[in-house]
């Protein structure tokens, strides 16, 4: 009997120490209701990096993570359309609000709004008193689909200026439909492993004794995404690729591969240049810059890119010496098997089913291609014709000799 409660003892110990592991490792746990029931469900981690001034003009950084008293003051449910928002406070150091948009099949963010107050000297020691300073970003590219719940456990980063937003072991339904939180799992793309290296956290409970080692897959080729870029109303450039990103900085190649989904895309044409810029969480920016050159033909002309990396730190480099895809002007130029552009020797990007138009773009639609593997065929032309013409020789002096002979072989008949 005694033993008998030593071991339900033991094992609500068990639970409750369970319980305070998931309390721990999801701080931040917001359900929202309304008459129905759960009309927004979320439990997530984040910290922020902030740099800030100083009385004496030095910048000083610090990170905020989850503090024990947190409020949800301000958090809606809103109609079924508009006015869903999570608001946060971390004391009166931080207040972060997020709004959803919905959509006929998905919702998304519509903007991440955070405040830091850096009249709050416990939180910024020594600050120049700024008050409170908003920092904003939309996510407007992530699709959330309805009535499934997102999870995302992987890290996901945004930086601005001043701020680095770091976000992982996202789980997240707004718009619940009768009250019940869905058990369909979006999965995040970013959930799905493409790299070779393991940069990010899928276990909820970290085991210190292993350290995971980095166990190199085949490398997944990426989801082929439509760019273009308009001059007034018309489509001045077009592109059509698959984009995975090389930077070896380190001895492992950290591999990336660019998300059509959740990527931003601008540009601008103008008559000997042509721009098409690329953006997402962790793209800064990647630029694709065209030119005209002589002989009336067009190639990439410079890449520049700035991303962050799995660790926060950022990632630079710009050549403005290129010549690749090269193509006449008014076609197109494509290449369906994979092509490497070497930007740098810590940077190069690997296309795959590309075609690309940044100039004399007709109607929106792409003009004739020129396709890489005429390159490589050109060597095979003259050959070809240089065979031909030998072959055609040949005949020639064929037919010559044999009428020649039946001339003779005629001539000694009579
Ligand atoms: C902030 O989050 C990152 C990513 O999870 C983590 O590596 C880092 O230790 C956190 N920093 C603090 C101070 O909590
Ligand atoms: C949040 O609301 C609670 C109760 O309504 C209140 O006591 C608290 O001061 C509020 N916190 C903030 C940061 O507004
Ligand atoms: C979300 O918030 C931003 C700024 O905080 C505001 O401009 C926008 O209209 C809001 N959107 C919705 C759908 O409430
Ligand atoms: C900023 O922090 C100070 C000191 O904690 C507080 O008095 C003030 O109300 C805060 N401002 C905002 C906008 O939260
Ligand atoms: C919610 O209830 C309505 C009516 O019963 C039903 O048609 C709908 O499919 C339900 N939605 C979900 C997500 O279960
Ligand atoms: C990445 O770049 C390195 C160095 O250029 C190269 O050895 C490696 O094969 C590349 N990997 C991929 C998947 O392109
Ligand atoms: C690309 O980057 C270089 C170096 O940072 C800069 O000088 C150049 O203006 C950039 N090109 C474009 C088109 O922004
Ligand atoms: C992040 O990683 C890059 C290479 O992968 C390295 O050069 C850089 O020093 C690292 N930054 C930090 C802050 O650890
Ligand atoms: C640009 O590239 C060409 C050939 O690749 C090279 O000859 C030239 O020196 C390079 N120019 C600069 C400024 O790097």
């Amino acid at each position: 009997m005694r033993f008998r409660l030593t071991r339900v003892s033991g094992a609500g110990l068990v639970l409750f120490c369970l319980l305070l592991g998931a309390v721990q490792s999801y701080a931040l746990q917001l359900n929202l209701t309304d008459s129905k029931g759960t009309c927004l469900f979320a439990k997530w981690e984040m910290n922020f990096t902030i740099s800030y001034e100083t009385t004496n003009k030095t910048h000083k950084t610090v990170t905020i993570s989850e503090p024990s008293n947190v409020t949800y003051n301000g958090s809606s449910c809103g109609n079924d359309r508009n006015g869903t928002k999570i608001v946060v406070q971390f004391g009166s150091a931080i207040s972060w609000e997020v709004n959803f948009t919905k959509e006929a099949s998905y919702y998304f963010i519509d903007s991440i709004l955070l405040s830091y107050n850096t009249s709050d000297s416990t939180t910024f020691p020594g600050a120049a008193d700024k008050g409170s300073v908003p920092v904003n970003n939309s996510l407007q590219t992530v699709k959330f689909p309805l009535n499934n719940i997102y999870r995302c456990n992987s890290l996901l980063i945004f930086n601005t200026d001043s701020v680095v937003q770091r976000y992982w072991h996202i789980h997240l339904q707004a718009f619940v439909e009768n009250g019940t939180v869905s058990k369909k799992e979006h999965v995040c793309e970013e959930d799905i492993p493409v790299t070779t290296v393991a940069p990010i956290i899928h276990t909820t409970v970290p085991s210190p004794t292993t350290t995971p080692t980095p166990t190199p897959t085949p490398t997944p080729t990426p989801k082929v995404g439509n760019y273009n870029v308009t001059n007034g109303n018309a489509t001045c450039l077009l592109a059509t690729m698959g984009l995975q990103l090389n930077i070896t900085e380190e001895k492992v190649p950290f591999i990336f591969n660019i998300n059509p989904a959740t990527t931003d895309f601008t540009g601008k044409c103008l008559p000997q240049t042509a721009q098409l810029r690329l953006n997402n969480s962790q793209i800064k920016y990647l630029d694709f810059i065209f030119a005209v050159k002589s002989e009336n033909r067009f190639y990439l002309k410079e890449v520049n890119v700035s991303m962050y990396l799995a660790n926060g730190s950022a990632f630079s480099v710009s050549n403005n010496n290129l010549s690749f895809w090269d193509a006449p002007l008014g076609s197109s130029y494509m290449c369906n098997k994979e092509q490497v552009v070497s930007v740098s020797r810590t940077f190069q990007i690997n296309t795959f089913n590309l075609k690309v138009q940044p100039f004399n773009v007709t109607e929106g639609k792409y003009s004739t291609a020129q396709d890489c593997s005429a390159d490589e065929d050109n060597f095979l032309v003259p050959i070809a014709v240089g065979a031909a013409l030998a072959g055609v020789l040949t005949l020639v002096l064929l037919a010559y000799f044999i009428g020649l002979k039946r001339h003779h072989t005629g001539y000694e008949q009579f």
